[in-house]
């Protein structure tokens, strides 16, 4: 099956390599309005095939994306240093305007999955933009890697913290990808037993200090790295391709992205991140966490927060 990613910058580049290296999909066809970039990315990802899998990854024009199964949205300008998500909404709005139909009438059938910032924002836009050409277009075949990444950073600086695999932590990052997302403590678990029990266990205490130390350390991962190196685009690409897979593969994977909610914390109609069962259909279901009422009042103001950006 196909996979096609539009816009061959950091962020879809790295994303197709990622594809590559975990096997995901068996054709990738990249798509800018650069060309030379596209082609250029292309080749130097499909010399890598050799030492992961043997995939095509190409080059093309909006033709190419014909019978994908998934579409990755990763073109528009980034973040500027010192600038919000939210700030970049305007110029990426107008791209994606162009985009989308020219996706949709090479793929109609295809999952659009939205990773340009700020991304919840896009996600609802994409839907939007989606509907002026199928008016049912279904809420689930437009995904928004939202705060997957964010769920990956928090389970990795929990496992560093206890010395052992993130692999062996769940915890969850909820609500809109950025400043308002909210860490979803009272749910973390690892070793099947809640994350501060087991802290307590192995003698490394999740204090006050070692919570906001790891609260910082997911809310502002990314400002960190864009002032180190301009932008972020191995967390993202490795996020995105994780997201493919569960699509590619009908996984029914749990993982927290973004899609348009009816109505969330009291918000309606707001695309945010929650648990979402991810496989071949794209988002099949919506699991809605149990929160406490610190997390519970966080997650009403990040959805607030991205209705306001909405409007
Ligand atoms: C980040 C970008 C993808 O969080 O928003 O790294």
């Amino acid at each position: 099956m196909k996979i096609g990613i539009v816009g061959a910058g950091f962020v879809g580049s790295a994303a197709a390599y990622a594809m590559v290296m975990r096997g995901v999909s068996t054709e990738i066809v990249l798509v800018d309005r650069n060309t030379d970039l596209a082609i250029a990315q292309a080749e130097d990802i499909h010399h890598a095939t050799p030492f992961a899998y043997p995939i095509s990854v190409n080059a093309g024009d909006y033709t190419a994306l014909g019978d994908a199964c998934v579409v990755v949205l990763s073109a528009g300008s980034n973040q500027k240093p010192g600038e919000t998500r939210l700030e970049l909404l305007e110029r990426n709005a107008a791209v994606f305007g162009d985009i989308i139909p020219r996706v949709l009438e090479a793929a109609p059938g295809a999952i659009l999955l939205v990773a340009s910032n700020p991304v919840d924002v896009m996600t609802q836009v994409s839907l939007e933009i989606a509907r002026r050409t199928s008016p049912d277009f279904p809420v689930g075949r437009v995904i928004g890697s939202g705060t997957v990444l964010d769920t990956a950073r928090f389970r990795a600086l929990l496992a560093r913290h206890m010395g052992i695999s993130p692999k062996s932590v769940h915890a969850h990052v909820l609500g809109e990808h950025g400043d308002s997302e909210v860490l979803h403590w009272s749910g973390a678990d690892a070793g099947a037993m809640p994350v501060s029990a087991f802290a307590d266990e192995i003698g490394r205490p999740l204090t006050d200090a070692v919570r906001a130390e790891i609260d910082q350390g997911v809310r502002g991962a990314a400002g960190k790295i864009i002032k180190g190196k301009g932008a972020t685009w191995y967390g993202i690409g490795g996020g995105l391709a994780r997201i493919v897979q569960a699509i590619y593969d009908d996984e029914r994977a749990v993982m927290t992205c973004s899609v348009v909610n009816p109505e969330v914390a009291g918000v309606q109609n707001v695309a945010l991140s929650l648990p979402r069962i991810v496989g071949l259909g794209g988002v099949l279901g919506t699991v809605y966490p149990r929160l406490d009422e610190q997390e519970t009042a966080a997650l009403a103001r990040s959805a607030g927060i991205l209705k306001e950006a909405v409007t």
